[in-house]
């Protein structure tokens, strides 16, 4: 599996019971802080190896870095990575890095996977039910806080969203007969949700009001605290969404906001989603069901 869907990483086979599976990711600092930065892009890194329901491995740094800064702010960028990369029992392997004007750091991320259990973006069937597993809302808090209007411990919640794994997330959802899973991240809930659609030919029903947020994020979105990745996400993906009139558009910009390291959503059978929807929210801070998938419609995406 590669170019050829939208999946979260690729897989090659190695066995009818193995298979490697591989990410790579990296981005500039969103936070202040070295040391957060690392965990935040590793736990992003990390999380397109569990969207497709595999077991991280080992992992490679990715650096790139300015030679007019401290090199200790390096150490406590990798020593961040490194952090994550053990809290998903995996070890960080090596690495490269570059001279650059601006800071940057991810991982390559490698893993094993059973080729009969890989969760595509593709699995989604007419009557699914769609779990997400974290609350939304990280790109318009970093704005607002970039803008100087965000209370701290708003923003604390941000941070501690972006830097949480969904190791446990998906080891609980490997645990049931799942159809499919994606993560949710730069393309925002709805961007990921259209992929979901169209590589499953089926439409997916986002129900606006059952969206867990992040504190503030409805606030600094109403007051128009929106990340420009948002208005690109709805330039792109809006002609494949029909947005009902009753939906609060506060709600429509926060379903655009492109996430960082955002949580997994997972379309599982009406059969299972009441008892999975329990197993994760007694282990996980957030988890809620947020639509369901239907025959194919007109449009890729409803929202009501
Ligand atoms: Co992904
Ligand atoms: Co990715």
């Amino acid at each position: 599996m590669g170019f050829d869907s939208s999946d979260d990483a690729c897989i090659y086979k190695i066995s009818d019971d193995v298979a490697i599976v591989q990410t790579v990711d990296f981005f500039p600092p969103m936070v202040d802080d070295p040391f957060i930065f690392g965990q935040i892009a590793a736990a992003n890194a990390l999380s397109d190896i569990y969207a497709m329901g595999g077991k991280v491995t080992h992992a490679l740094n990715l650096l790139c870095f300015p030679s007019c800064l401290d090199i200790s702010i390096a150490g406590e960028i990798l020593a961040g990575g490194a952090d994550k990369v053990l809290e998903a029992g995996a070890v960080v392997a090596g690495g490269h890095s570059i001279v650059d004007n601006e800071p940057k750091f991810g991982l390559c991320v490698s893993g094993l996977i059973d080729p009969k259990k890989v969760l595509p973006n593709s699995g989604a069937r007419p009557g699914d039910k769609l779990i997400i597993t974290k609350a939304m809302g990280t790109g318009i808090l970093s704005t607002a806080q970039k803008g100087g209007i965000l209370a701290e411990s708003s923003y604390m919640a941000a941070i501690e969203t972006m830097r949480q794994l969904n190791r446990r997330a998906a080891e609980i959802a490997q645990t049931f007969d799942m159809s499919g899973c994606t993560d949710i991240t730069g393309f925002g809930l709805i961007g990921h949700a259209c992929e979901m659609a169209e590589g499953s030919d089926t439409t997916i029903v986002l129900d606006s009001a059952a969206i867990p947020l992040l504190p503030d994020a409805f606030d600094m979105a109403s007051m128009g605290i929106i990340p420009a990745g948002a208005y690109n996400n709805r330039d792109y993906f809006g002609s494949r969404v029909e947005v009902k009139d009753s939906v609060h558009l506060a709600l429509s910009d926060i379903m655009y906001d492109p996430q960082t390291s955002g949580g997994l959503l997972l379309a599982v059978p009406e059969k299972d989603a009441a008892e999975l929807l329990k197993a994760l929210k007694g282990e996980l801070p957030v988890a809620e069901c947020i639509g369901e998938v239907i025959p194919k419609g007109e449009k890729s995406i409803v929202v009501i």
